[in-house]
């Protein structure tokens, strides 16, 4: 080994976490640098749904003996507009279901393996810098207790989130496609943001709702029996103090259409725009993204976390193939077989987030032609299983 690792991990989320996992089940060695305390990463609230493959992964992997415990298995979820319900049956149209199970779940089961495996995993270590990724030695400068340090590995995971170094390592992007040479960045913007809470209240459906109203989206989710997670759409530039709680209730039991729907507690809130973004190639020498590093897409499809953990499972598969034999076939191949899926989920997402907000200009129009789409998906087997066999995870490999 040249250096003090084999692969340098940035970034302590599902990504970063899964990867070093499932290296060291290989017997290749890791450490990774995550600039947040430990306390930080395993309370911070954000996505819950797990596909059939990532809760297979977990399992087959051995971090999913809690998840198969607590998490909640859902067989379909349920639509509300115009005063109507419409319930999609994934279980009977794909013969799969999904997981609720939270994201810092994930991450405090991964952090707990690593930890009683031996991993080295650095918290408020604040990577600044990656370097050499074009060569053999690259490594990555860091920051930990204030003082500046240099991890060098041989391979860099920058498995960092979207506003993370790893990426902003790559050259400048190319304006236009075609051209040769450097990534691309493909993005959108959406003029909406998703309110966030996690509420002490019970949940009030058994699954998860996904309304389109007139006032704009609202999704209600859960965490536990005891636990709610409840997202409202609002205007792209709003901020909590627009929102006492008062009025977050009141437009979720508006929206929601769901009389069960109890106030409880807000134990958690925050506001996070809608995009949707790809960089195109998610690899460049020794630098390999991972997860919301390389893509991010809208909260409404349910699958950022997903994306993170398959992306991962492909670059540990690759990485394996290096030690065991210096092939790089499969490292070379690493953005082309992950950006079929991602761009599977960027479109999905992308559709779902179209189908069910009110566009601020509320074009009447274009509400007229959401009814109609919502009630097609109702009532047609081919339009709902489009939205199931997206929504469980299609297998683009296929
Ligand atoms: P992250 O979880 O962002 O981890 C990146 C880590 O890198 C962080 O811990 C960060 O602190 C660390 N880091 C950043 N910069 C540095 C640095 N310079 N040095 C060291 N460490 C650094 N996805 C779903 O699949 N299903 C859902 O239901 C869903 N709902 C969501 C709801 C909300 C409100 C939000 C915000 C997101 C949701 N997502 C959902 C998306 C999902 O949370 C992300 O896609 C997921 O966190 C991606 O994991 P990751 O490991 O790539 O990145
Ligand atoms: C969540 O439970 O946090 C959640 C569920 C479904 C989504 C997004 C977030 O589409």
């Amino acid at each position: 080994m040249s250096g003090e690792t084999q692969v340098g991990i940035i970034g302590a989320g599902p990504a970063g976490l899964m990867l070093s996992h499932l290296l060291h089940r290989e017997g290749i060695a890791s450490i990774v640098l995550e600039r947040r305390s430990r306390d930080y990463v395993e309370r911070r609230v954000r996505a819950g749904v797990l596909e059939q493959a990532s809760t297979d992964l977990l399992a087959a992997t051995g971090v999913g003996e809690r998840m198969t415990r607590e998490g909640l298995v859902h067989d379909g979820i349920k639509l509300r507009f115009a005063g109507e319900e419409h319930r999609i049956d994934f279980r009977r149209l794909t013969g799969q279901g999904i997981t609720v199970y939270g994201q810092q779940e994930v991450v405090k089961d991964l952090i707990s393996q690593r930890l009683a495996d031996g991993g080295d995993v650095r918290f408020e270590a604040e990577a600044t810098a990656v370097e050499g990724i074009d060569d053999d030695h690259p490594s990555i400068a860091y920051r930990r207790d204030g003082e500046p340090a240099t991890l060098d590995c041989e391979f860099v995971a920058g498995c960092d989130g979207s506003h993370g170094v790893a990426r902003a390592s790559f050259p400048p992007p190319l304006a236009g496609e075609g051209q040769g040479g450097g990534p691309r960045v493909y993005e959108r913007s959406y003029p909406f943001s998703w309110l966030g809470i996690l509420a002490k209240t019970p949940p009030a459906s058994n699954e998860l709702i996904y309304a389109y109203h007139e006032r704009g989206f609202a999704l209600h989710s859960m965490r536990s029996p005891e636990i709610s997670r409840l997202y409202l759409q609002v205007a792209a530039d709003d901020t909590m103090d627009g929102w006492p709680e008062e009025r977050i209730w009141d437009e979720l039991r508006l929206r929601l259409a769901e009389p069960e729907l109890r106030a409880g507690e807000i134990i958690e809130d925050g506001i996070t725009p809608m995009r949707s973004e790809v960089i195109e190639p998610m690899q460049r020498g020794r630098l390999f993204l991972a997860g919301d590093a390389a893509h991010i897409v809208p909260a409404t499809g349910a699958k950022g976390m997903n994306l993170a953990l398959a992306d991962v499972k492909v670059l540990a598969e690759a990485l394996t193939a290096w030690y065991r034999s210096t092939s790089r076939d499969l490292l070379d191949g690493y953005s082309d077989r992950c950006l079929r899926r991602v761009w599977r989920a960027e479109q999905f997402s992308a559709w779902m987030t179209a189908l069910l907000h009110r566009d601020p200009a509320g074009d009447p129009f274009e509400h007229k032609l959401r009814l109609s789409y919502l009630r097609y998906i109702a009532t047609s087997t081919a339009a709902a299983t489009t939205l199931a066999e997206n929504y469980v995870g299609f297998d683009t490999a296929k």
